[in-house]
């Protein structure tokens, strides 16, 4: 029983203090619940808002990627540096250590290789599986435009309706097809289509005319996809401009381990990113570092 008679009564309200009621730090995301937010806040550093995501997860429709034939070897001493890791079930699995805390986006669609129609795709995770793996977010390619546009719409959808289920966010992956125009027009209505649609927050590219109108009419968080590899000095103009334009980060895959020098390049990434720092002086960074620190 406890003792109320000696149950110490000079307790504190702190009356003279108002209660704390913080906006959530990301566009779009303030009516999500504590689950979800919590889960974006792996994702995205809460101190800036913007996030550098390791894409890893081309394997699904291309195997052994250059860079990425040997995860342990190439990826593994990336991880201290990079906010977020986006890869597949079985990479997760198979490869990173469970001691790994920070955000994982998982890859939840896929189905054809690189030698069928890729648009054709198919939900490849069951919710469950994202659950037990932790996991901070799905993500899912959405090809609009492409021939196969409704059903990867549908897959984005359904897992938005069990990601809000769970309280686990969507990543909607703008998937351009060959042929398509890689403009503002297009990615204004791909990204919107995907936020219309319930994603949390989008992937798309860098473009160099009307980027922020991109951002600016889509109502949730943008990370720009990184894109084929190109010299480091191009690629990270190309982070700096996309978050100085309004950015939530970058999800980049090759250009940072297909570099020459990746350990170095990821830093260099996110200096840009964080702390906005100018390319050419993260230029200078990544130099030093990839002559300081030899890479695996
Ligand atoms: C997109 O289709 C997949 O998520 C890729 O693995 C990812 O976008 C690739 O990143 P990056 O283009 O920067 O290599």
């Amino acid at each position: 029983m406890p003792d109320i008679e000696g149950m110490k009564e000079a307790k504190r309200y702190y009356l003279d203090i108002p209660p704390r009621s913080e906006p959530f730090f990301l566009k779009g995301s303030q009516h999500l619940d504590w689950g979800m937010q919590n889960r974006l806040s792996r994702i995205f550093r809460p101190e800036t808002g913007r996030t550098v995501m390791l894409a890893i997860d081309h394997g699904y429709f291309q195997g052994p990627t250059t860079g990425l034939e040997r995860i342990d070897v190439t990826i593994l001493p990336l991880l201290p540096y990079a906010d977020t890791l986006m890869l597949t079930r079985g990479i997760l699995r198979s490869q990173i250590p469970p001691t790994f805390t920070k955000g994982i986006v998982l890859r939840a669609s896929g189905g054809p290789s690189i030698l069928k129609e890729l648009s054709n795709e198919q939900i490849a995770v069951d919710i469950e599986d994202a659950i037990r793996l932790d996991a901070s977010a799905l993500a899912v390619q959405v090809f609009i435009g492409g021939e196969y546009e409704t059903q990867s719409i549908h897959n984005m959808t359904r897992l938005v309706d069990l990601g809000t289920r769970y309280g686990i966010p969507i990543l909607a992956v703008t998937a351009v097809g060959k042929d398509m125009a890689r403009d503002a027009r297009y990615f204004r209505l791909a990204c919107r289509i995907c936020a219309e649609l319930g994603a949390q927050y989008i992937k798309s590219y860098y473009i160099p005319e009307g980027f922020e109108t991109v951002v600016a009419s889509c109502p949730v968080p943008i990370v720009m996809a990184g894109g084929k590899k190109i010299p480091e000095l191009d690629a990270l103009t190309m982070a700096y401009n996309a978050v100085t334009q309004g950015a939530a980060g970058v999800d980049m895959g090759r250009n940072i381990f297909q570099s020459d020098a990746p350990v170095a390049m990821i830093q260099a990434v996110s200096k840009v990113v964080h702390e906005l720092m100018k390319p050419k002086e993260a230029f200078d960074l990544y130099q030093t570092l990839r002559h300081e620190q030899p890479e695996a």
